[in-house]
């Protein structure tokens, strides 16, 4: 049986009718997986994994998978920037080292158009991105970013290079709420609003648009999957994965488990869980336009093993 026919009886019947389907080769048994991981069966999407494993013993991504779901099914899910290490490790080894150059000299560019500035940036993580891009001339930085161990060391290396700040540990939603009219010249967001659901983005755009003229965001190029768990996000998601995975060596179990795994196991996942909600630049733009940004440009930062990295610069 091959994936499409598996996703016709799933649609069809729900995952009671696939996870008895005889699997020939170790992706069919890994789809069984996700799809049962779907359902919220994790003992199911273990034993499938293991399968696949067993079908396929020297592949990286079924051997991650299935100690991470392991995992899952004694501890339940977790947020994955609530515990700082996987996060800090994999956005500091791989294809993320020449992603990241590339994305402080984009910062760094725009920065310098401007005599002197003042910036937010929205989902500042601990930093990586914004902290080797500043430059002498902004004046204040702003930070939101809801994780505290994550925040911590930017308010360390802002006191450190006695840089002009705040730091407020809240999502870019709480901030919103909670936060005294004020406005910036720039305000930027590094892979961050991906995060935030897209039915949630409208009234926090248009507040955004409010509070500054521009803003710069940096996000994966990310083809549609309409449906959820199809053949066609499966595969791309299995490829690029089995990819990224190959480029982290020592620390590959720590990467997996703590960061890659369960980011991957959410595009399958259909609760709250979900910790990315990524879709094109096309789509970005879409949503930019229907907040007030009428100019609009894209540039490509890196070539990324997920999918290429792109900045898109929006201004009123
Ligand atoms: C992939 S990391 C990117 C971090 C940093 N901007 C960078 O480029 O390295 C996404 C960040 O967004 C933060 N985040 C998640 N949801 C958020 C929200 N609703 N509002 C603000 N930040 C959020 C996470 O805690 C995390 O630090």
């Amino acid at each position: 049986m091959n994936l499409l026919e598996i996703w016709d009886r799933f649609k069809k019947n729900g995952f009671a009718r696939v996870h008895n389907i005889p699997t020939n080769d170790a992706i069919e048994s890994f789809y069984i997986a996700l799809l049962a991981f779907n359902s919220n069966r994790i003992d199911v999407a273990l034993a499938f994994s293991q399968k696949a494993l067993s079908q396929e013993p020297c592949n990286i991504l079924y051997t991650q998978a299935t100690s991470y779901l392991k995992k899952v099914l004694k501890n339940g899910k977790k947020n994955v920037y609530i515990s700082p290490t996987g996060f800090a490790e994999f956005i500091r080894g791989g294809g993320n080292v020449p992603l990241y150059q590339a994305v402080a000299k984009m910062l760094r560019n725009i920065y310098q158009q401007y005599s002197n500035l003042s910036v937010l940036d929205i989902g500042v993580g601990d930093g990586l991105a914004l902290l080797p891009a500043l430059t002498k001339n902004i004046r204040h930085v702003d930070v939101v970013e809801p994780s505290k161990a994550l925040l911590d060391n930017v308010r360390k290396e802002f006191s450190r290079l006695n840089i002009s700040h705040e730091a407020f540990e809240s999502t870019l939603q709480e901030f919103v709420k909670s936060s005294p009219k004020r406005s910036w010249d720039l305000i930027q967001s590094t892979f961050c609003l991906q995060s935030i659901p897209p039915n949630e983005r409208g009234d926090l755009f248009k507040w955004l648009a409010e509070t500054g003229s521009r803003l710069i965001i940096i996000e994966f190029d990310v083809p549609e999957f309409p449906e959820q768990c199809s053949p066609d996000q499966v595969k791309y998601v299995t490829e690029r994965y089995n990819q990224g995975l190959t480029e982290y060596l020592e620390n590959r179990e720590l990467v997996a488990k703590e960061f890659l795994m369960p980011v991957m196991f959410g595009y399958f996942d259909q609760d709250c869980a979900r910790t990315n909600f990524e879709h094109s630049v096309q789509e970005w733009i879409l949503q930019l336009r229907n907040s007030g940004y009428q100019t609009i440009e894209c540039f490509e930062v890196y070539p990324y093993w997920w999918a290429p990295a792109v900045m898109i610069d929006a201004k009123l």
